[in-house]
């Protein structure tokens, strides 16, 4: 029977199976899924390449989960090329045949809020608005099954609606520093407004102690002092030899969810290691990465950024969805075609970086450390978070620069 089976539908096995089944805790994490059939790890990449060929972009975060969750709820509200455009988006080089993207999507979401508290700590919603509340009538389901509230954002001018997305944002969120991304958008009748928000983190598998934290220098846009974490123990590692970069893959507690680290063999900004990136590249190093003895130093940081994104998602070919003329989203309202249109995608991510490990009764294994490889990162890198479970990408980004006290002679 196998045999008959396909290629393609024998690549998407492994992916499927895990979706059904959570990772008991403890012990290193059971060998990756591919990321090369998964929807958000597709639109991850390719928005994390436009976003970081603005040269002055610095820390950048996203969840691609969140954002492509959103979207495949605007997918199926909309038709002809405005869907094609959404769709293409979410697109992956392997596709898997016989993945239901929305459904697939929807599940990952759910566990996001069944695995909250456990593994991680995370806030995350995202919010359709838009000047007058289009009537949904079915396609309100459809946004439920995304997540996805309806906000209207009432008479007032632009001041009052910035406000209200910037409270919409700070609900749950917690205070936000810079300027807001808010101000670029103007809330025209038939302007549909996404917003996305997640604050995430993670509570480490094993811990890395009081001990196993000092101050040292972090050597990324300006040099600062910074708390490191250290701990030696047995880590999923891969070296690429060739493009002089190492990969790890760290679990968070109860086999939740990992954080992936690409870190550059030596100080350098992350411009070369960018222009590498493909999902079979990553692909590769996933499936390569085995458990080794590995001495993990880290520095603690927050990672944050608030994006506007319709600039790179028009340079990805989301051309339709912004102009009120072409965009059909008449699958989200009756009178949809030619007057409802996308004015604007805000995105917020937060990822914390602490010492702090998950708590529970779990027993986990010693660990015999021998003769660990040195994963020294104090320098900037490459950070995703996958979970486990359904094997989506949660989050995607890098630590560019580290807040702290600045470093000035000493080096
Ligand atoms: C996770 O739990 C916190 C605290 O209980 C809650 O505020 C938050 O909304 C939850 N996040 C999700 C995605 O369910
Ligand atoms: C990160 O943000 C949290 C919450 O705002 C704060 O408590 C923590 O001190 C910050 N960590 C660093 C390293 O700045």
């Amino acid at each position: 029977m196998l045999l008959r089976f396909p290629l393609r539908l024998l690549l998407a096995v492994p992916v499927l199976l895990v979706v059904q089944g959570s990772t008991a805790g403890g012990g290193p994490p059971p060998g990756p899924a591919s990321p090369l059939g998964d929807p958000s790890w597709a639109l991850g990449l390719r928005l994390y390449r436009a976003l970081r060929s603005d040269s002055t972009a610095s820390n950048t975060l996203f969840s691609p989960l969140l954002l492509a969750s959103s979207l495949e709820a605007l997918a199926e509200g909309s038709a002809g090329a405005t869907a094609t455009q959404v769709r293409d988006l979410l697109k992956p080089p392997a596709q898997t045949a016989g993945l239901q993207v929305g459904e697939y999507l929807s599940e990952a979401l759910k566990r996001l809020t069944t695995a909250n508290g456990t593994g991680f700590h995370v806030h995350a919603s995202s919010a359709l608005f838009s000047k007058q509340a289009p009537a949904l009538g079915s396609a309100k389901e459809r946004l439920t099954k995304f997540m996805l509230q309806q906000r209207t954002l009432g008479k007032g001018g632009a001041a009052e609606d910035h406000k209200q997305l910037q409270d919409w944002a700070e609900a749950g969120f917690g205070r936000l520093d810079g300027a807001p991304v808010e101000a670029e958008i103007k809330a025209k009748a038939g302007a549909l407004i996404l917003a996305n928000a997640m604050r995430f983190k993670g509570l480490w598998e094993r811990e890395f102690g009081q001990d196993g934290t000092d101050r040292r220098t972090f050597l990324g846009k300006k040099y600062t002092k910074v708390v490191m974490m250290h701990r030696a123990g047995l880590y999923r590692h891969y070296e690429d030899v060739n493009n002089m970069v190492q990969v790890l893959e760290a679990p968070l507690w109860g086999g939740e969810a990992s954080l992936l680290l690409l870190l550059p063999f030596h100080v350098e900004t992350l411009g070369r290691l960018e222009k590498l990136l493909t999902l079979e590249l990553m692909s590769g190093w996933l499936e390569k990465a085995a458990v080794n003895s590995v001495a993990i130093s880290l520095p603690t940081a927050n990672i944050s950024s608030a994006l506007s994104l319709q600039k790179q998602l028009s340079a990805l070919g989301l051309t339709d969805a912004w102009d009120p003329k072409a965009a059909d989203f008449s699958g989200l309202a009756d009178h949809g075609k030619g007057k409802l249109h996308l004015g604007g995608v805000l995105h917020r991510a937060s990822l914390e970086l602490t010492a702090e490990a998950g708590k529970g009764e779990t027993e986990l294994e010693e660990e015999k450390v021998e003769k660990p490889k040195m994963f020294y990162a104090d320098h900037p890198f490459i950070i995703l978070v996958r979970d486990k479970a359904s094997g989506a990408l949660l989050l995607m980004g890098c630590l560019d620069h580290a807040e702290g006290e600045a470093v000035h002679d000493e080096l």
